[in-house]
């Protein structure tokens, strides 16, 4: 099992009726990896998220999460077997405070001691959500809403993370916050795969990166590779 990707997405297709949003995507996740889904608006990105948590219609192909086939698997269960996907943070609960949202992450399974420990760990990975605990969460800025969705999803202590444009909308100084986050949670263990439009966001991060087209995976590689390709510095970079 050692070299078997802990994520497998082995052609997917997937079609809303007779359109066709996704054409054989195959992509993986390795243990304690991330891994960046790189993509203009429409291509496919978070399609791809969808499929993989049983919300979007796959028409033929495979996801694998270690071994287990996930399209058999509900959505709602993929959290006991360690899979995570932050939501927009425009799902907070507004009116409810910073700590209820967090602890919402965390009602997937019974509410125990065990949910002490967990908040103890997400608050150290966040300390200012610690400091705000009691502040109404709709009154945040959108890149402290953008750290209380991920604190929430982290409470279920998953092994894969989904993020879905998790840099949407902030401005550079809370992108990199977000950024320097998403890095201490790969170092706790966790593989993320996200999905962004910018280049230097997907590629600064990530191990490994795919680049999406009109529903396909047109590159592949890791980082360095991607950054580097012909086909993202002309198209992307401008060079
Ligand atoms: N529920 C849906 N029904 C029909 N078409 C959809 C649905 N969701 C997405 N699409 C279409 O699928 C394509 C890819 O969408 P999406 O995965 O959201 O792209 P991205 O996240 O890269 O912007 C778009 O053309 C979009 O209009
Ligand atoms: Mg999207």
């Amino acid at each position: 099992m050692a070299d078997t990707p802990m994520l497998q997405v082995d052609n997917l297709n997937v079609l809303y009726g007779d359109y066709q949003v996704l054409w054989d995507v195959s992509m993986s996740v390795g243990q304690k990896e991330v891994v960046a889904v790189l993509g203009p608006n429409g291509s496919g990105k978070s399609t791809v998220l969808k499929a993989i948590m049983g919300l979007a219609p796959i028409r033929s192909g495979k996801v694998l999460f270690e071994g287990r086939d996930l399209t058999k698997v509900p959505t709602h269960e993929m959290v006991s077997l360690g899979i995570s996907m932050v939501l927009e943070r425009r799902r907070l609960f507004g009116d409810m405070t910073v700590r209820e949202n967090v602890l919402l992450g965390a009602y997937h399974r019974s509410v125990n001691k065990d949910t002490r420990s967990r908040l103890e760990w997400v608050e150290s990975l966040f300390p200012i959500l610690a400091e705000r605990r009691d502040q109404i969460a709709g009154k945040m800025s959108g890149g402290e809403q953008q750290m209380v969705a991920i604190a929430r999803s982290l409470m279920a202590r998953p092994r894969l993370l989904l993020m879905d444009e998790p840099y949407l909308g902030l401005s550079p100084r809370i992108v990199k916050q977000i950024a320097e986050i998403i890095r201490r949670i790969n170092q706790e263990g966790i593989a993320v795969i996200f999905n962004e439009q910018n280049v230097q966001l997907s590629f600064g991060l990530s191990h490994r990166g795919y680049l999406l087209e009109g529903g396909r995976v047109v590159l592949a590689g890791t980082g360095e590779e991607m950054i580097h390709s012909d086909v993202i510095r002309r198209v992307y970079l401008g060079a």
